[in-house]
């Protein structure tokens, strides 16, 4: 069997990538117009989950189930996953008895882990290196409000995390330009950097970075399981909050978006995510319709 997983968006090439985000808006068009396509009856997502989510677990199953289909949600609290059975063991059983499998973990390593001995395709649903099904919603909200990514200068702040290495792959298989200003010392991975030098630049100066820029993001300073960090991240971040001063830098029409969950008066102000030039809430639902046109790709190209 050809088997296809989805571990970022490097595995998708740019033409690809450019008929999922079609795809994902006809897809949203065919939800909201009642138009039916439940195009694999019977096939079952496994969902292991082990950190929280909203988002990704609601547009997951609710996807699914629109695709007619099913899901299953296995958190290690109720799996023997909880109690040690090893990584390769339980995907190769779970992966036994399901078509397609979403995987939210702490360490990169488990989830190749994971991909290695899944006889299913494999989609990451976070980790602590990138997010990838979020960037295929960010482009796709981008595309729906304000036109075609390529050659836009997206602007990142704040934190280089996990989402920030998702938008340096984006910014190579989308083709756009993209400016991250983090504060010194939290900077997004390395190795990452250096292989897409060619659409980065990396900076210290929030304002630098923002200046022009088509599109403004951010995500929460304290990432998950970096609770215990909170006081010290949120004086170390204070200066890299997007609020109204700083939208103003950016081009007239910026959009601004944010992953979610946000912290109103700490990485944005509500005046910002609450205001015209936010597409949130657009962003947040396009997850279910982007996912959706990620599982058709998955499924139709990895045949048993
Ligand atoms: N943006 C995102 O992945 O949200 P959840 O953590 O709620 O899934
Ligand atoms: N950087 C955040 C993203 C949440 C969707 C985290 O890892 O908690």
């Amino acid at each position: 069997m050809t088997l296809r997983h989805f571990l970022s968006l490097l595995d998708v090439d740019a033409q690809e990538a450019d008929q999922l985000i079609e795809r994902a808006s006809k897809l949203k068009h065919m939800q909201r117009h009642g138009t039916a396509h439940a195009l694999f009856p019977n096939k079952v997502l496994g969902m292991v989950f082990e950190k929280p989510s909203t988002r990704t677990r609601v547009s997951f199953e609710a996807g699914m189930a629109q695709l007619g289909g099913r899901a299953i949600f296995l958190s290690p609290n109720d799996t023997q996953l909880g109690r040690g059975e090893p990584i390769a063991d339980s995907a190769r059983v779970i992966s036994s008895m399901v078509d397609i499998l979403m995987v939210r973990t702490s360490s990169h390593t488990k989830l190749q882990e994971f991909a290695d001995h899944s006889a299913v395709p494999v989609i990451n649903a976070l980790t602590d290196y990138n997010h990838p099904c979020q960037l295929l919603a960010d482009v796709q909200t981008f595309s729906e409000l304000r036109g075609a990514i390529q050659g836009r200068t997206v602007a990142w702040l704040g934190d280089g995390n996990n989402m920030c290495n998702s938008y340096i792959e984006a910014a190579a298989v989308f083709d756009f330009e993209l400016r991250i200003a983090t504060p010194l010392g939290f900077e997004p991975n390395g190795a990452l950097c250096a292989q897409h030098a060619d659409r980065l630049t990396l900076l210290h100066d929030p304002a630098a970075a923002v200046r022009n820029a088509d599109l403004v993001t951010t995500d929460t300073w304290i990432s998950m399981r970096q609770e215990q960090e909170k006081q010290q991240r949120a004086q170390q971040f204070a200066l890299y909050q997007v609020n109204a001063e700083l939208m103003a830098q950016a081009k007239p029409d910026a959009l601004f978006l944010h992953c979610l969950p946000a912290y109103r008066g700490q990485e944005v102000s509500a005046e910002v995510i609450d205001g015209p030039q936010s597409g949130v809430w657009e962003q947040a639902e396009n997850r279910l319709h982007a996912q959706k046109a990620l599982i058709e790709l998955l499924l139709q190209s990895s045949q048993r």
